[in-house]
């Protein structure tokens, strides 16, 4: 991977966010403009300080803001049964002054966007702070690289038989973006299923021993047990880092260009993600969709991430 890429990680964490959040925060790779939250996994004010507590525990100092409360025309649904009454159960951060930017959540992306060049946006929640941004200020597009975003699917949903809970939060919001005209990649349902966390992954994790360790150990297993207990599997999909690992290890994710539309008809696929995978509508190819992963060469790159830590 090329030197220090320019992100802003837009998040609503969230176990696997706060996962997201570890590894964007790597100088090796990143410099890591700002992270804006959002209302998703749980409430604006529990995801803000979630994000707040993780960003912070692990020593980064880039400016913080909440974002949008509500999304845009949706009301809001939270994931608690994974996550938690707190959005992020299962570890106890020291007691930090919240000095969130004065700026909200949208306005901190148009700021470090204008003030920047070539930046990445990675929202690993609903996408409702980006798309705000780009109806508040369109010139902010000459200043993204492209938008990878966790959300949608090629196949089955995890909240509706079609829809994933990032984009069935706030599917008008998917539909800015996608039609924005944006260099925008999707990481869906499809390859982070393949992302398990499990018991001996989380061996390994708490083998490192480090401060990392014990957050990220203590919070998977939360993570694992609320996933066993909610829908009955063995093995929990860790979505929102694999948008980073696909930057620090390009080979870990195999993307391919796609029509992709979101539902916003309110029926009962709205929030799907439609992939165009045949070509049928011979419609311009507006994303780059993940389709594949290398789980192993994933969790290297989770593993090396909390290593770099003390
Ligand atoms: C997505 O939903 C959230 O619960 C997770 O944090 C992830 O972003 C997976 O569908
Ligand atoms: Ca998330």
């Amino acid at each position: 991977m090329e030197k220090r890429r320019k992100i802003i990680l837009d998040c609503d964490p969230g176990h696997d966010d706060a996962i997201a959040i570890l590894l964007a925060g790597q100088i090796r790779y990143f410099d890591l403009l700002a992270i804006t939250t959002c209302a998703g996994n749980q409430t604006i004010d529990k995801t803000s300080r979630n994000a707040f507590n993780v960003a912070r525990y692990l020593g980064f100092g880039c400016p913080i803001a909440k974002g949008a409360t509500l999304p845009l025309v949706q009301e809001l649904t939270t994931c608690p049964s994974v996550h938690g009454e707190s959005g992020l159960d299962g570890f106890d951060f020291p007691n930090y002054k919240y000095d969130f930017s004065p700026l909200n959540g949208a306005d901190l992306i148009i700021k470090t966007l204008l003030d920047n060049e070539d930046v990445t946006v990675v929202t690993t929640g609903p996408m409702t702070n980006l798309a705000l941004a780009l109806r508040l200020e369109p010139k902010i597009k000459e200043h993204i690289r492209e938008v990878i975003f966790m959300g949608g699917t090629t196949d089955y949903g995890n909240v509706s038989p079609a829809a994933e809970f990032n984009i069935l939060v706030d599917p008008e919001a998917c539909y800015i973006v996608l039609h924005s005209g944006l260099k925008v990649k999707m990481v869906g349902l499809n390859v982070t299923r393949k992302a398990l966390v499990n018991k001996e992954i989380i061996a390994k994790v708490r083998a490192i021993g480090n401060t990392a360790s014990r957050m990220v150990g203590d919070l998977l297993d939360v993570f694992l047990e609320n996933q066993i207990k909610t829908f009955g599997i063995k093995e929990a999909p860790l979505h929102d880092p694999v948008t980073i690992a696909s930057m620090i290890d390009e080979s870990c994710v195999t993307f391919k260009p796609y029509n992709v539309d979101v539902d916003i008809s309110h029926g009962p696929s709205y929030g799907r993600t439609n992939v165009d995978m045949f070509d049928y509508l011979k419609q311009e190819k507006n994303c780059f969709v993940a389709i594949d992963i290398d789980s192993e060469k994933f969790w290297n790159v989770v593993l090396d991430g909390i290593k770099e830590f003390n």
